[in-house]
């Protein structure tokens, strides 16, 4: 992925590909779960961060219903489309989160005018970092100013979750967009999904001698693929023959009784949301009283929990976890929706180095397809830049 585009140098391109200037220049953060997988969609707890990794658009509105898309992807030329005529079964490629968000919101009323836009992103696509939440979250934000819809951060999240279930086709929860629109500097975005109240908890890797690395495995995901979605539905199976209205209303105490009501499949599934929920709570807790180094058994626990409860790991993912932590990190798990996409490594900084040549060794030598490390620190959700 080339370097972004700053906010001028974007406004610039556009200037150029349209022949007018952009009414402004918006961006939206991709994210990282720091923990709490498949919780968002069962009412439970989140605890994600907003990365200093950004999708940002350039944009101006037109007086017609006319619709220029356009990315600076390189393959991709440029995509037309109408606003009074969206069609989710044509649309193609990143150019569907734009045109679902468009449509999300029409179905809440609001008139969404035609317009020119262009994209720079450098969100690594399909490693789980939510890259297409990113564009998402940039298009709504700059929509939200645009069409003077004066949307609350909520109501933008479930617009987008619409715009993600019902015209993308991914049924996805509320975690990837709370984290882009509402994250900040050097926080966690600790999320209540099942009123959206937002506590941000203070989470700084350096300062505690410590990196945060994420291994992206290269290997690709979508969860519009029958695996997130079934495992939705054992959630939803869980619940209702627990009697509940969502897994968050399970505790870890009524976990032995759920076991002899649930087959045995479905009763793994339970557990692994149930204690998951739990090792969020635990999470914040020892993040306030003790800081990042102390969170590490509990990344651990959540990833065993996903691999051999929830079954959303991979063998890339599951090496470059137990490769980490055997060079140094004190704490990895697979990070997102799962079956692909990118594991994160809490590491002390003397040990990055080893942890990255290592990963890149174990890779090598099992023959998988070289993996991308970097750091991220939690950074500012959406906002306008220019
Ligand atoms: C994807 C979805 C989120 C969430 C995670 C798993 O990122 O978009 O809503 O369910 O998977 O935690």
């Amino acid at each position: 992925m080339t370097a972004p585009l700053t906010a001028s140098q974007l406004a610039a391109r556009f200037t150029e590909a349209f022949g007018t200037e952009p009414d402004g220049v918006w961006m939206a953060p991709g994210r990282v779960n720091l923990i709490g997988e498949h919780t968002d969609y069962n009412e439970g707890f989140v605890l994600p961060f907003a990365i200093d990794k950004t999708a940002r658009i350039a944009i101006r509105t037109r007086p017609d219903s006319a619709l220029r898309l356009l990315s600076t992807y390189g393959d991709q030329g440029m995509t037309m489309a109408d606003t009074n005529a969206l069609d989710k079964s044509t649309a193609r490629g990143w150019t569907k989160y734009p045109l679902g968000v468009i449509w999300a919101l029409q179905q809440r009323g609001i008139t969404v005018p035609g317009m020119d836009l262009l994209l720079d992103s450098d969100v690594p696509l399909g490693a789980g970092l939510s890259s297409s939440h990113a564009i998402e979250c940039a298009v709504i934000s700059a929509l939200n100013e645009l069409t003077g819809a004066g949307l609350e951060a909520e109501e933008m999240v479930l617009a987008t979750q619409r715009a993600e279930n019902d015209f993308v086709g991914a049924p996805t929860g509320i975690m990837d967009q709370s984290a882009s629109l509402r994250g900040a500097k050097d926080h966690a975005v600790f999320l209540d999904c099942r009123d959206q109240t937002v506590k941000l908890v203070p989470f700084e890797a350096h300062p505690a001698g410590l990196v945060m690395l994420v291994i992206d495995t290269k290997v690709s995901h979508s969860h519009a693929d029958g695996g997130y979605a079934s495992r939705r539905a054992s959630c939803e199976l869980g619940a209702d023959v627990l009697g509940v209205k969502a897994l968050r209303d399970v505790g870890v105490e009524d976990l032995q009784e759920a076991s002899g009501l649930l087959d045995e499949e479905t009763f793994r599934r339970v557990r692994h949301v149930v204690t998951e929920n739990d090792r969020v709570l635990q999470t914040v807790e020892l993040l306030a009283s003790e800081g990042p180094r102390a969170i590490g058994p509990l990344l651990d626990a959540s990833h065993v929990s996903m691999r051999d409860d929830f079954e959303i790991s991979c063998r890339e993912l599951d090496l470059a976890v137990e490769t980490s932590r055997s060079n140094g990190a004190i704490g990895a798990r697979m990070t997102g929706g799962g079956f692909g996409g990118a594991a994160i490594a809490l590491t002390p900084l003397e040990a990055e180095q080893q942890v990255r040549a290592a990963v890149v060794k174990a890779f090598a030598d099992a023959g998988y397809t070289a993996p991308d490390i970097f750091t991220v620190t939690p950074a500012e959700g959406a906002m306008r830049l220019a």
